[in-house]
């Protein structure tokens, strides 16, 4: 099937054969315990993700892709896997997997599995097994295991921090009682890295792969996919040396970080693919790689994962030139891999763009980008989320605006759930029932993703808004009523309604991945057209400008006296 076939023109069953299904798909992220609770434990489960699919199916994605759902402690939010081909009983069994896959797939909606190869658990039957195990054993060998350095080898065997915060390396005891080796951890301390050198951890994910895909499974999302291979000749490298090496801001651009994004790390998405390609259509993969803008196209490329996240967007402030910039160059690059490229403004790590919109713009620094990125809700969110500096209004309105211009963008697009609902990040959770490890191991640095992570309001009263029976595992705000479902299904204006028209004429505008600028003479307004004549201007002003030539299909927000808003995009044909 052409790669340029538009959706609006395949049926259900030539969609379910498509090998390029993925391409220009609407993916929306569902974080399963925060999604919809079926029996009133206060953890969302895979029931209640079932019993939602007519919901989804009205909401008009392809594909939906589950965070983890398997055993897990939750030591950070299910990234922390006990077993990689179970589902966690708190959430279900693999059966009512199966139902809910086989539910998705007769609503011509695609599933789409987190997998987290870096990391097991320290809960997982093989780090048990090296714990209970003598140094150098085969065991050990499973994850990354070092004696320490100083006389006694009780001092870590080099100064790394943890992504979370802390040291990255954690002692052991030995199984006779005395202080033992260091196992690695880049994130959690129950997150201890697997040696990927070991043929035997290859073996395993690649039946890991089969027996999901198997199960229906169409995708595969790869969790921190750049971290996988390390290279941990010793002497190690201290922090210092490690930054001085470290040339540009956004990460190493040469592969030469002993465990970010080092070439070999691709010779195992070879031969995942082959695995994907036993299957038809083919299973697809995404991989989450947070690496320097020049080498991501080696994640997406055909013969490996087939498509990486580009989170350019995500990272960006509300700002027409920096939105351009971001969309030319990665269309560009995605055209140089033949993958298609991703959009994505929120997903469960950061906070909700509704709410990073909201708040004052960094003053541009040309110095170090990292420092003038103002928008990403950190400093806020430390500070106790401060009122007087959150412009709630603003912030949904540019984030509708926002999404209706990512859209419209060739490439597929994911979208986090809740975000359909305009909601905002919870900023007052209680120290008492955070639950994320960046917040335990970087107090005072960070307050972590829990805002995030909050049970969707889905009526606008009762026990948990509707989310289950009994209460939500994290603290749901009063103000969450509002945004509920119930709220905003059949609302003129809504954010829900903005986003089931919008994902609805998607489909059936959508062409050839081809954008074409049109200058519109005003910096502040981005326009630009899709084969077909689909266009999209957005007004990123303070001020309403006029339509170009057109008829309207869907604004963000009404227009004022046949003017564009500020901070609104408007569809025409
Ligand atoms: C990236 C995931 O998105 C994040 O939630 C998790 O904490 C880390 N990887 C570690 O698995």
């Amino acid at each position: 099937m052409s790669t340029t076939a538009t959706l609006a023109t395949l049926s259900d069953s030539d969609l379910a054969a498509d090998p390029n299904w993925w391409r220009q798909a609407a993916v929306y992220q569902i974080y399963p315990r925060s999604f919809a609770d079926s029996n009133g434990d206060g953890l969302g489960d895979i029931k209640g993700i079932t019993a939602k699919v007519p919901y989804l199916k009205e909401l008009g994605i392809d594909a939906v892709w589950l965070s983890p759902f398997y055993p897990s402690a939750l030591a950070d939010g299910g990234y922390d896997v006990d077993d990689y081909r179970n589902v966690d009983p708190k959430l279900g069994t693999l059966a009512d997997f199966d139902e809910m896959a086989k539910a998705l797939h007769s609503a011509g909606i695609k599933l789409i599995a987190d997998i987290v190869p870096n990391h097991s658990s320290n809960r997982h039957e093989w780090f048990q097994e090296a714990l209970a195990s003598p140094r150098g054993s085969a065991a050990r060998d499973r994850y990354i295991f070092r004696d320490g350095l100083g006389e006694n080898g009780d001092l870590p065997p080099s100064d790394w921090d943890s992504v979370f915060g802390g040291p990255a390396w954690e002692r052991i005891t030995e199984p006779d009682g005395t202080p033992g080796q260091w196992y690695l951890h880049i994130f959690a301390k129950e997150q201890p890295d697997l040696n990927w050198a070991n043929r035997e951890i290859r073996d395993d994910f690649l039946k890991t792969l089969r027996f999901w895909s198997d199960r229906g499974v169409d995708g595969f999302r790869v969790d921190v996919a750049h971290a996988l291979t390390k290279d941990l000749t010793e002497p190690l490298l201290s922090k210092l040396e490690l930054t001085e090496a470290n040339s540009g801001t956004d990460g190493f651009d040469d592969g030469s970080h002993p465990f970010w994004d080092r070439d070999e790390v691709h010779d195992i998405y070879v031969e995942w693919r082959e695995v994907f390609n036993e299957y038809n259509p083919p299973r697809t993969a995404v991989a989450e790689a947070w690496v320097h803008a020049t080498r991501r196209a080696r994640y997406a490329s055909p013969e490996g994962l087939g498509q990486a996240f580009n989170f350019d967007l995500l990272q960006a402030d509300f700002d027409a030139e920096e939105f351009r910039e971001i969309i030319t160059r990665n269309l560009a690059e995605a055209k140089q891999t033949g993958a298609s490229s991703t959009w994505v403004f929120s997903n469960h790590d950061v906070v909700r763009h509704a709410t990073r919109y909201g708040l004052p713009k960094a003053a541009k620094g040309p110095a170090d980008k990292k420092l003038a990125k103002g928008q990403d809700g950190k400093a806020w969110l430390l500070a106790g989320g401060p009122k007087d500096e959150l412009d709630v209004e603003l912030g949904e309105r540019r984030a509708r605006a926002a999404t209706l211009l990512m859209l419209a963008v060739p490439g597929s697009a994911y979208l986090y759930q809740g975000e359909e609902l305009g909601l905002q990040e919870v900023a007052d959770i209680p120290d008492s029932e955070r639950q994320d490890p960046a917040f335990f191991r970087n107090k005072g640095v960070e307050v972590g993703r829990d805002g995030c992570r909050v049970p969707l309001p889905w009526k606008v009263e009762g026990a948990s808004f509707g989310f289950g029976d009994g209460g939500a595992h994290l603290p749901q705000p009063d103000w969450f009523s509002k945004y509920a479902v119930e709220a905003q299904d059949g609302t003129n204006n809504s954010t829900l309604e903005l986003y089931r028209k919008a994902l609805k004429l998607r489909r059936e505008l959508q062409a050839e991945e081809e954008l074409e600028w049109i200058e519109t003479g005003n910096p502040e307004v981005l326009h630009f057209s899709r084969p077909g004549g689909w266009q999209s201007v957005t007004n990123f002003g303070d001020t309403a400008v006029d339509l170009p030539a057109g008829t309207v299909l869907l604004t963000s927000d009404p227009l004022e006296d046949g003017k564009l808003p500020a901070n609104s995009t408007v569809w025409l044909r």
